[in-house]
């Protein structure tokens, strides 16, 4: 996957992307990442980027021309480029066909970014992310350029540039063979529907707290209805909201029955 970030402050991303997975995903050749300033996309001798909003009000607004230019000039740029045609086939939504690759801007105003967003990102192979920046983004370059909008939550950052980073961890290790264990996203919490339960390591005492016995049982059967039960128990606990939606076994539902049934006990 190849991912475009538009973005005012690019510095801020190398620090991240070099690290760790991120950096295993691109030396793997699964990821690849251009940082574009959008600064170098405005014209003047000052290169302005923003201006007060029309109607007043306070703030700055991220102008629409250097906006424009950079995702028009990075798409071309792709496509001029030798057999990049076919390869990837990158449309403008201003061309009035859906676009084949996401040109997503981040915004408190989008939509929440969860797992399953995660995933279908995942099917792509290019993004662009534009990063919002001061009171907000020209509403043309909403209307006529970008295709999504996200948010990673329900406050309001300084910028789009943390939440372009969210997506880009989120969205590299599930791309194939990124994460070492073949299934390890498989059984993320949110991947199975279910909050995970707890994991524990040697020692199997420390400081008198014990492992549960039946984790060092050997026992396969016994071990994996464990987890099952205690996911159970911490969705139940923690999110019960996920439970609506989460793929039941009757083992499953006999469990939460129980939950309930102690939980009215106690009350
Ligand atoms: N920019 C500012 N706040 C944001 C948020 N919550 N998600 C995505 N982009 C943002």
């Amino acid at each position: 996957m190849h991912i475009d970030i538009l973005t005012l402050f690019p510095e801020m991303f190398p620090g991240y992307l070099n690290e760790s997975i991120l950096k295993r995903a691109q030396e793997m050749g699964q990821l690849s990442i251009g940082l574009h300033n959008i600064r170098d996309y405005a014209e003047g001798k000052h290169r302005v980027t923003d201006e007060p909003p029309y109607g007043g009000g306070g703030g700055m607004v991220l102008k629409p021309e250097p906006v424009f230019a950079a995702v028009e000039e990075i798409v071309a740029r792709e496509q001029g480029s030798k057999g990049a045609r076919e390869k990837h086939p990158f449309t403008l939504a201003t061309e009035g066909r859906p676009p084949l690759h996401p040109i997503i801007l981040l915004s408190p105003q989008g939509r929440p970014f969860t797992q399953q967003v995660a995933q279908e990102l995942a099917q792509a192979e290019r993004l662009v992310l534009l990063c919002g920046r001061y009171e907000g983004v020209d509403e043309r370059v909403r209307q006529y350029l970008v295709t999504n909008e996200i948010s990673i939550g329900d406050y309001v950052l300084t910028g789009g540039e943390l939440a372009a980073m969210v997506v880009v961890d989120a969205v590299t290790r599930l791309l194939p063979g990124v994460l070492g264990a073949e299934d390890a996203a498989n059984e993320d919490s949110y991947a199975t529907g279910l909050l995970e339960g707890p994991h524990y390591t040697k020692p199997a005492e420390f400081r008198g707290w014990a492992v549960p016995e039946v984790l060092r049982s050997g026992h396969a059967a016994n071990i994996a209805r464990w987890r099952r039960e205690q996911a159970l128990r911490r969705t139940w606990q923690r999110r019960p909201d996920l439970l609506l939606t989460a793929v039941l076994t009757e083992a499953d539902k006999q469990f939460l029955a129980q939950l309930a049934e102690e939980e009215v006990r106690r009350s």
